[in-house]
């Protein structure tokens, strides 16, 4: 029987999910495509490695991602439940670096509890720091699982925050990259306060 929770059908919404995390680097999934469309750079604009700008993530619902071309790179957008934000504090003893203190992997206005500057929102760099796979997005909640980012090919793994877990070939937190919002649910990805990446 399908799983409703106020009348929406998660069992639907996670397949939703799962598809829009699947097509990675593509750029679009189900979720996505009629979204993305409209404000994709153009290819010249992505060479050139333009910033991009995000007009309204807030049609994400909680536990869902997208995908956005930055610079060639996948980079994920990601809502997260008050649930999944509270997981993140228990989670210290089983990561690398859960404080984030290797700089380069993001910049300092995410080097926090949750990598971010909203803690609803997480903006990530979908590539494995072991060997550039595209980690698959597993928003799920199970027994053993709060939630992350898994990546199949060599097995490594990152909590809802991008943060790696001990005991997986991937050395370092996958890459928060230079973003800023400019409105309550738009933001720019690849320029800041400081100016252009
Ligand atoms: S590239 Fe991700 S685990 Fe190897």
């Amino acid at each position: 029987m399908a799983d409703h929770k106020d009348g929406v059908d998660l069992g639907r919404r996670r397949v939703l999910t799962w598809a829009a995390a699947a097509v990675g680097a593509v750029g679009a999934g189900f979720v996505a495509v009629p979204f993305i469309k409209s404000w994709m750079p153009s290819a010249k604009a992505q060479a050139a490695g333009a910033p991009v700008e995000v007009p309204n993530i807030s049609k994400l619902q909680e536990g869902e991602g997208m995908i956005v071309v930055w610079r060639g790179k996948p980079v994920m957008i990601v809502r997260r439940s008050q649930a999944a934000i509270d997981a993140l504090a228990g989670l210290a003893t089983e990561l690398r670096d859960p404080d984030s203190k290797e700089i380069e992997q993001q910049p300092s206005y995410a080097q926090n509890g949750t990598r971010s500057i909203k803690p609803e929102y997480l903006v990530v760099v979908n590539i494995c720091t072991h060997l550039g796979c595209s980690p698959t997005f597993k928003p799920q909640v199970e027994a053993d699982w709060a939630g992350g980012f898994y990546c199949p090919c060599h097995g490594s793994k990152f909590d809802m925050a991008g943060r790696v877990f001990q005991g997986v070939p991937a050395p370092l937190n996958l890459v928060i990259p230079p973003h800023m919002y400019t409105g309550e649910s738009s933001l720019i990805i690849g320029v800041d306060e400081q100016g252009a990446a």
